[in-house]
């Protein structure tokens, strides 16, 4: 007979209503993945290959440092920020629990429009917070007037924006963001994991003016390193010597950052490939727009969220059938109908939407 586990007892409320994060991914051979939003492109084998090289100069058995101060320098030069306003973390995922650690109280209210990255729901609720939660307007976007309500009505002590917005792609102008900030009381969390394929400028360039903004980055998107798991915060530098705390020692290990570094000294290369998963966004863009009885959101990231005539998790299952990877989104109340994918190389994409016209009975 099988022990009775005392310690189950004891895992708090918060935690046991929670699901394991999966990505779910049906069976069958896959040939074309367009499910992550990741970015198409690895890095050249020559970068990989001096990664690899240098590696052999590091000492496997020392901690790095506890905080990873020259990335932090090289990161900060590169967007224009004091190196003590960014903190690097394992990929922007981790760094939301180090600001929930540091923000969310018990029973602290954090405004969440909709529909946003489930991800922040999970972490709000892991934490004992109240998510308050904003309709959007009817074009999906973010409800700025709901927001500022619900800014009014509950002084909320986090305010979360997504912009671009994953899973819709759609990027809240900037004035209707200073509007938000303005209003908070309390911290304003921009996450811009794909700030770098948008036409909509990024609140960096205002976020001198307000202290209580962080800003959230990624290198797992426009830079092609999910694999290295890398991302940081930028804000006032006071407010980060209070985030800083939480953060336990030695998280970012040297491989990771010789990886993140040979990246860096290549901005040529990242800003021609954005220039392409650009053009093949707005390429995506227009074929979907084609579908009769479909919907596109005509988004500024590197995917595109479209509705489909039909059942979407059919099609999502019958692309799978066909080698083609992409994400159904009706999990999503607002998105019932909808599928997500990322923008790949050209012969992916291409790949995706003779497969997906042929499954519409649609001739391209
Ligand atoms: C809006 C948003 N924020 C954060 C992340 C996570 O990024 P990271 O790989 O840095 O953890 C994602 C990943 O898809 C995302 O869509």
């Amino acid at each position: 007979m099988a022990i009775e586990n005392q310690a189950l007892l004891q895992v708090r409320r918060e935690i046991q209503r929670q699901r394991p994060y999966k990505v779910g991914v049906p069976s069958g051979q896959i040939t074309v993945k367009l499910n992550q939003n990741e970015s198409p492109f690895d890095l050249p084998d020559e970068l990989k290959e001096a990664v690899f090289e240098n590696w052999k100069e590091i000492a496997f058995h020392r901690y790095p440092l506890e905080q990873p101060d020259k990335l932090a320098k090289l990161t900060a030069a590169q967007i224009g920020w004091d190196s003590d306003g960014i903190i690097i973390g394992n990929g922007s995922n981790e760094l939301t629990y180090t600001l929930g650690l540091t923000f969310i109280s018990p029973n602290a209210k954090v405004v969440l429009p909709r529909p946003m990255f489930s991800f922040y729901e999970r972490v709000v609720d892991i934490f004992g917070g109240t998510a308050v939660s904003i309709a959007p307007r009817e074009n999906l976007q973010f409800n700025t007037e709901g927001i500022l309500q619900a800014v009014q009505q509950s002084a909320p002590a986090v305010v979360v924006i997504t912009s671009p917005n994953n899973p819709t792609g759609l990027a809240l102008p900037l004035a209707e963001i200073k509007k938000i900030a303005g209003a908070a009381p309390g911290l304003v969390l921009i996450d811009e994991a794909y700030i770098e394929f948008a036409d909509e400028p990024s609140m960096l360039t205002v976020l001198r003016d307000y202290p209580h903004v962080i800003l959230l980055r990624t290198f797992s998107k426009a830079f092609g390193l999910a694999g290295i798991r890398m991302g940081y915060l930028v804000g006032d530098p006071a407010l980060m010597r209070e985030v800083i705390k939480v953060r336990p020692p030695f998280m970012i290990d040297r491989f990771s950052i010789a990886a993140v570094n040979a990246v860096l000294s290549k901005s040529r290369l990242i800003r021609d490939r954005v220039d392409r998963i650009r053009s093949e966004t707005k390429r995506l863009i227009q074929a979907l727009q084609q579908i009769k009885g479909g919907h596109v959101l005509a988004g500024q990231a590197n995917f595109v969220t479209f509705r489909v005539p039909g059942n979407s998790k059919e099609m999502f299952v019958k692309l799978a059938e066909c080698g083609i990877l992409v994400r159904d989104m009706s999990g999503y109340p607002e998105l019932a109908g909808f599928l997500r994918v990322s923008t790949g190389t050209p012969e992916e994409n291409s790949a995706f939407l003779r497969a997906l016209m042929q499954l519409l009975s649609i001739t391209v």
